[in-house]
C-alpha cells in the first residue's frame, strides 16, 4: 500500500478522490491534521494534530464498509494492547462506529466512485476529544502513541482483511457487533424507530422488519 503523507488536508478523503480519479489504487492518504474533516450525515470531525486522519483508495468492494470496521477495531484494540490496557472490549457499533467503553473513539466514512471506493478513517490516538460522547486512546491509557505506528497497524489490518473471503468478514463484523440482539432506536429524516437490532447480508441494518441503510440512518441509540 503507497502512503501519502501530508501536513494538512481540509479532508483527506477529498484529496485520496483526487488521486483515485488520476488511476491511484491501493494507496492511503494521510494528514497530520485536518482543517474540514468530515463525518457521516454532513457532520463534521474534529481533526487536530494527535489523531490519525487516513484515506484509503481502494478497488471497489461491497463490504468495504465492513472491511474498514474490522481492521479499524483491530488496530483499536492493538493500541490499546501497546499503551498498556490488554482485554478492553473494543466493539463496533452500526455502521462503523468503534466503540471503547461505550464512547467512540474512531469514525468511518466510506465514499464510493465510479471505479473506486475511499474508506476514510479517523482515530482518536493522542488527540483530546472535548465530547461527551468521544475520547481517545491517550484520554483513556494516559499514554502517547507514535502516530506512524498506529498507521502501520491499520495498513496491515486493511491489507489482511482485504483478502479474507466475504463469509468470514461478515461472520466477523457481526461477532465484533455487539449492539445486534439488542433493543435500539434509529433516527431517521423523519421520526425515529425502535426495536430489536439485526443485520443483513448486505449490511443493512434491520429493526421491526424494517431494512435500515447506513444513508438513512441518520444516529443510532442503544
Ligand atoms: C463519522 O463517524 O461520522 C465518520 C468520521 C470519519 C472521519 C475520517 S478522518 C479521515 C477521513 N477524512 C475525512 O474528512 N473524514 C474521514
Amino acid at each position: 500500500m503507497r502512503k501519502i503523507f501530508l501536513d494538512s488536508a481540509e479532508s483527506t478523503n477529498d484529496v485520496a478522490r483526487a488521486f483515485g480519479e488520476k488511476g491511484e489504487r491501493d494507496a492511503v492518504v494521510v494528514a497530520r491534521e485536518q482543517r474540514k474533516g468530515r463525518g457521516r450525515n454532513g457532520r463534521s470531525w474534529f481533526s487536530d494534530a494527535g489523531g490519525l486522519y487516513s484515506s484509503f483508495i481502494l478497488e471497489k468492494k461491497k463490504s468495504l464498509p465492513f472491511i474498514a470496521a474490522i481492521s479499524a477495531a483491530k488496530t483499536v484494540e492493538r493500541c490499546m494492547d501497546e499503551a498498556g490496557l490488554s482485554g478492553v472490549d473494543v466493539e463496533v457499533k452500526w455502521p462503523n462506529d468503534i466503540m471503547v467503553m461505550e464512547k467512540k473513539v474512531c469514525g468511518i466514512l466510506c465514499e464510493g466512485y465510479r471505479d473506486f471506493d475511499i474508506a476514510g478513517i479517523g482515530i482518536n490516538v493522542n488527540n483530546k476529544v472535548s465530547l461527551e460522547c468521544a475520547t481517545s486512546i491517550k484520554e483513556i491509557t494516559g499514554k502517547e502513541l507514535a502516530i506512524d505506528e498506529v498507521l502501520d497497524f491499520l495498513v496491515s489490518n486493511i491489507e489482511k482483511t482485504l483478502l479474507s473471503p466475504e463469509e468470514e468478514i461478515i461472520k466477523e463484523y457481526k461477532k465484533r457487533c455487539k449492539m445486534l440482539g439488542k433493543r435500539v432506536k434509529v433516527k431517521l429524516e423523519e421520526g425515529s424507530i425502535e426495536g430489536i437490532a439485526g443485520i443483513d447480508e448486505g449490511g443493512y441494518l434491520l429493526v421491526n422488519g424494517l431494512r435500515i441503510s447506513v444513508a438513512e440512518a441518520i444516529r443510532v441509540e442503544q
